[in-house]
């Protein structure tokens, strides 16, 4: 299904919104995550939903954070990069998967419309509130790109990837590609390499292993941003199932190391016995004071195992870059 929910133009179409993806409500689809969720060992909800207008406005804050170094690193990487990975690319359509507001995209975008002045930009994203300002905006600020955003799910099956074979870079920034499970990932990177051609590239961001001290800090900051972003699943989930009996005041943010599994982990741990029904579906929820819900993984990657994994998934690796401090990579991979 596609459904163009939002465009604008002056004298031709410059950009739009289009809606993509299952008949699937967003209200059943969070009704069937919570149902199947909550009564798993542990209770885990998928981190879409920390995507409500609020929480991408939380997130934004994060990522200006002093403790929150991955923005800045991937930055960092980008301006030094961006020349580069325009002309090894040779891309006329961007597309970002996870764009959020786009922010970093600028640099790319600068060096990518040196080379191809009419680039099409394809950003796509769960949140149709932050896509759309970000389509907006970026439609205004280059005068001769064209911006057709998508609000889907990256989850879901890709939609054909539009723009000229060999020609098209995909990016996946912010080190989102840490938050999906393992099998998810694979299945993730299947997709995305089948979505498209051999010639076409993709620009990963990803964040490395380091001091389990600083990553404790940029996943729970001194002034509770990080607290209240994981804390707005509850507000989200209350909302939108009417749940009753359950305040987000009644959990507690919880960030720890997972050695084993070099991730970070994002828990909501009850801080008292909890008695409360989601209306809408009638579904009852009880839990323990102490109990704990697994919210969010961030893994941790090690550069070389990360570019074997994604030769192993028909891509080669065109370059590797970090950091001066060695804390995030960026990567640029050539569909095989
Ligand atoms: N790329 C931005 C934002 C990263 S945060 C940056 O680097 O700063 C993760 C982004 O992915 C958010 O914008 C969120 O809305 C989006 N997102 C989360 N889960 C998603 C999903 N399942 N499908 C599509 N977008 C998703
Ligand atoms: N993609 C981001 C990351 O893993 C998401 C994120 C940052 C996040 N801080 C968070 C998710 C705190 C949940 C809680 O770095």
């Amino acid at each position: 299904m596609t459904a163009v929910i939002a465009g604008g133009a002056t004298t031709e179409l410059r950009w739009r919104v289009n809606h993509v993806g299952s008949m699937l409500s967003t209200r059943a689809r969070l009704e069937a995550d919570v149902r199947t969720g909550l009564v798993a060992s542990p209770p885990t909800l998928p981190p879409r939903w920390f995507y409500d207008e609020r929480g991408s406005r939380l997130f934004d804050e994060i990522t200006r954070l002093p403790e929150y170094y991955p923005t800045r690193r991937e930055t960092e990487i980008l301006a030094a990069r961006a020349n580069e990975i325009a002309i090894r690319s040779e891309a006329s359509t961007l597309v970002e998967l996870g764009s959020g507001t786009s922010a970093k995209t600028r640099l790319l975008l600068d060096a990518l419309t040196a080379y191809a002045p009419d680039l099409l930009f394809v950003p796509l994203d769960v949140s149709v509130e932050v896509l759309t300002e970000a389509a907006v905006e970026i439609a205004g600020r280059y005068r001769d790109i064209a911006v057709d955003a998508l609000v889907a799910d990256f989850g879901d099956p890709l939609p054909p990837l539009p723009g000229d074979e060999g020609r098209r870079l995909v990016a996946f920034f912010g080190g989102t590609i840490g938050n999906f499970q393992t099998h998810e990932r694979h299945a993730f990177l299947d997709r995305v390499r089948q979505a498209m051609a051999p010639g076409d590239h993709l620009l990963l961001g990803a964040d490395l292993i380091k001091d389990p001290n600083r990553l404790l800090a940029a996943y729970d900051d001194s002034r509770g941003v990080t607290a209240e972003f994981n804390l707005n699943l509850i507000e989200v989930l209350t909302r939108e199932l009417d749940g009753r009996g359950v305040r987000p005041n009644d959990f507690a943010h919880v960030a720890r190391w997972n050695a084993d599994k070099h991730r970070m982990e994002m828990w909501l741990r009850a801080r008292c016995d909890i008695d409360a029904i989601f209306a809408a579906i009638d579904l009852p929820w009880v839990l323990p004071a102490g109990a704990e819900i697994l919210t969010e993984i961030s893994v941790k990657f090690d550069l070389g195992a990360l570019h074997k994994e994604l030769r192993a998934h028909g891509f080669a690796v065109t370059a590797g870059w970090m950091d001066r401090r060695g804390d995030y990579s960026l990567s640029l991979l050539r569909a095989i």
